[in-house]
């Protein structure tokens, strides 16, 4: 069946009155397919990550989806056969405001996600657990992403996917990330930092995962902020230019090659495996 916004127009005679009431008291930032031609109507879609998706197998699998918010790619992840999804979210400071729409979400798909709006990933690890992890949209809302990775390894399973997404700058050559709080990045004050595709990359390696695709596109968007030229031009050389960015990454467990001694949390995957 045809993919159909719903619209928020009450005369809309063809949407069941309790399906439209139910949909437009919530507030949607993510398009999800409802079925039936219906799709709520969310403004957030990075095609990329559903591309990530078909790279990784989510049938039978543990799966934690990461800044749920209404719960599209853990609904996703479930309808690719995951056996059991867990979504995380931490609502405290948008007052709640998502959870209702996760919840009608869920409702109308019979999903069987679990859902937890009270979770901070930088607090949160459940040791091996999970085969999979969704990280898409939220490192740059973190104050600590390297905690959150860290996390995030302690709670897959060595050979476990992870699929990260967001904001980086085009520099491959450099590793630097810029630190927003007095200047929001685009507009945006949940933002605090945004890496180059570089940092991002050894932000990730670091953490014990290897990156093993990368995708990218989408239109490019210009951060100049009140920088000053020097550091433009001695650190950035031009215009820092961003893109979103989407890692599919393996969870490993390997020497580091690049460290000389293993930062304590990462002891017990600093040696290749035996065997
Ligand atoms: C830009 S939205 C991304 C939503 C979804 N993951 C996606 O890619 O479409 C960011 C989400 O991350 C959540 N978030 C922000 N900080 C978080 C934290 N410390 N722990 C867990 N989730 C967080 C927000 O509440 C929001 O739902």
């Amino acid at each position: 069946m045809p993919e159909r916004s719903v619209r928020l127009d009450a005369a809309d005679p063809s949407l069941p009155d309790r399906i439209f009431d139910e949909i437009s008291r919530h507030q949607w930032m993510q398009r999800i397919d409802l079925g039936n031609g219906i799709v709520t109507p969310g403004k957030w879609e990075n095609p990329l990550i559903r591309q990530a998706f078909d790279l990784v197998d989510f049938r039978g699998k543990r799966v934690l989806d990461v800044g749920t918010c209404n719960g599209k790619w853990a609904f996703e992840a479930e309808r690719r056969g995951a056996d059991e999804v867990v979504a995380i979210d931490n609502l405290r400071h948008v007052g709640y405001c998502y959870s209702g729409a996760f919840e009608c979400a869920k409702r109308l798909l019979r999903s069987r996600v679990e859902y937890r709006p009270d979770v901070d990933v930088c607090e949160y690890r459940e040791e091996e657990t999970y085969d999979v992890v969704i990280f898409c949209g939220v490192y740059y809302h973190l104050r600590d992403p390297l905690r959150a990775l860290a996390n995030l390894r302690a709670s897959l399973r060595t050979g476990g996917r992870m699929i990260v997404e967001g904001p980086v700058y085009d520099d491959k050559r450099q590793a630097y990330a810029t630190f927003h709080y007095r200047e929001p990045f685009l507009g945006d004050k949940t933002n605090w930092w945004v890496p180059s595709v570089r940092a991002l990359r050894e932000w990730i390696e670091s953490s014990f995962f290897e990156i093993e695709q990368s995708l990218c596109g989408g239109a490019p968007q210009r951060f100049w902020g009140r920088m000053k030229s020097t550091f433009r031009t001695r650190v950035l050389g031009k215009a820092p230019r961003t893109y979103r960015q989407v890692l599919v990454c393996r969870a490993v467990k390997r020497a580091d090659p690049w460290w000389p001694t293993p930062y304590a949390p990462f002891d017990r995957w600093s040696a290749p495996e035996k065997g």
